[in-house]
């Protein structure tokens, strides 16, 4: 596959993100994700870890039964057994892609692994022709991407592309990375890599510091063409990269990057907010993208700015991520033209002088409540003289 403009984005929230606590799902509950996983447009779901559990098989073959167009990646360790359920489980999809991972950084290999660089290599080398032997499409994950000594990175990328694997990842697994260290070490990798064009480099990047997006971002900048993202950017403990977030960088800011992706993304909002309500985990209000501010303006002076043209204060419609339109929140902080506006909306024409009355009426109620709605406006001019 040579490496084309366009992003491939490979959605985890089924597996990386179903790991973040509290936020676990059913086999019909992940089958329902998946749907609307499909018709958001992503290019691949992973489906779970079979190996860790029957549920995810049962997910596994679910959703294969049903999403035929979509490519469906499962997880595996560098074990034998691992990978023999994994394939099995990958028998239902019509598009399968089998997903295996090992760490490679010294810390997990003394830690964690206990094996040597050379084990290592042997390891990732016999199990992704393994892999290869039951699937076509292998991606190989070098976990701790980012803490790995680069020389032995590369040493890595190559074993396994020479065992067969297609897409190459390397995960900033405890969002330790920076922008511009992550840059380089993707930049690196392909040139390191013969033959780097026939293969898919893909970022995955934890949250822990706040830079899960920029850094995915700056991993396309150094040539990743496929990025690891998850709904609401929910994921083992501060998250995954948000792929509502990514997504609109790309699209936004396309006349910079010029890559885009295949997210249809109206369906943005309902997708996350289809989420929240199965794992029960409401995003903040304030999150970019899907909260429920991310298009709401309360300042007298946005709003003002807001009412003579949009893009005043906007950068992206509401309507291009599914919402149905901005708000203009009236409280404490808006001016005398917001309030005029809704009114006239609610079908009361004031002249100027009634207005100001109502519009000291208005203030005095903000010092009472925070918001103030429509049906409280409508309260408010039924006792107010000025009713027209
Ligand atoms: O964060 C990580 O390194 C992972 C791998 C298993 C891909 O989730
Ligand atoms: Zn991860």
């Amino acid at each position: 596959m040579p490496n084309s403009p366009r992003i491939r984005i490979f959605d985890t929230t089924l597996r990386d993100g179903e790991q973040s606590p509290g936020c676990s799902m059913s086999p019909p509950q992940k089958l329902v994700m998946a749907r609307a996983l499909a018709e958001l447009g992503v290019d691949i779901i992973e489906t779970g870890f079979p190996a860790s559990s029957q549920s995810d098989r049962e997910a596994m073959s679910l959703i294969g039964r049903e999403l035929r167009q979509t490519t469906l990646a499962v997880l595996s360790r560098c074990l034998a057994g691992d990978i023999e359920t994994s394939a099995k489980a990958l028998e239902a999809a019509a598009k399968p892609r089998l997903h295996l991972f090992l760490s490679t950084s010294a810390l997990h290999r003394e830690h964690k692994l206990r094996m040597s660089r050379e084990q290592v290599l042997e390891s990732v080398h016999k199990h992704v022709s393994m892999a290869c032997g039951y699937v076509d499409d292998v991606e190989f994950s070098a976990e701790d991407a980012t803490r790995t000594e680069e020389d032995f990175l590369i040493e890595v990328a190559r074993v396994a592309v020479a065992a067969g694997a297609t897409t190459i990842n390397l995960p900033d697994t405890v969002g330790f990375t920076t922008p511009e260290e992550i840059r380089g070490m993707f930049q690196r990798v392909i040139a390191g890599v013969p033959d780097s064009d026939r293969i898919i480099f893909s970022a995955h990047c934890h949250n822990d510091l706040g830079l899960a997006v920029a850094n995915s971002l700056a991993a396309i900048e150094g040539g990743a063409r496929q990025v690891e993202c998850t709904i609401n950017g929910i994921g083992e403990r501060a998250g995954n990269c948000s792929l509502e977030e990514i997504a609109m960088v790309l699209k936004v800011r396309n006349a910079f990057y010029e890559e885009d992706t295949r997210i249809n993304t109206p369906r943005l909002v309902g997708t996350s907010q289809l989420l929240q309500r199965l794992v029960g985990m409401p995003v903040q209000r304030n999150k970019a993208i899907v909260g429920a501010n991310a298009f709401a303006h309360e300042s007298g002076i946005h709003q003002h700015g807001m009412l003579r043209h949009r893009g005043t204060y906007e950068i992206m419609r509401p309507e291009d991520v599914g919402w149905e339109s901005s708000q203009m929140v009236l409280g404490r902080h808006s001016g005398r033209a917001a309030v005029d506006q809704r009114l006239r909306a609610l079908g009361f024409w004031l002249e100027e002088e009634e207005l100001k009355l109502v519009f000291e009426q208005f203030k005095a109620l903000c010092e009472q409540q925070r918001v103030v709605t429509d049906a409280d406006l409508q309260t408010l001019m039924q006792g107010s003289a000025t009713q027209n």
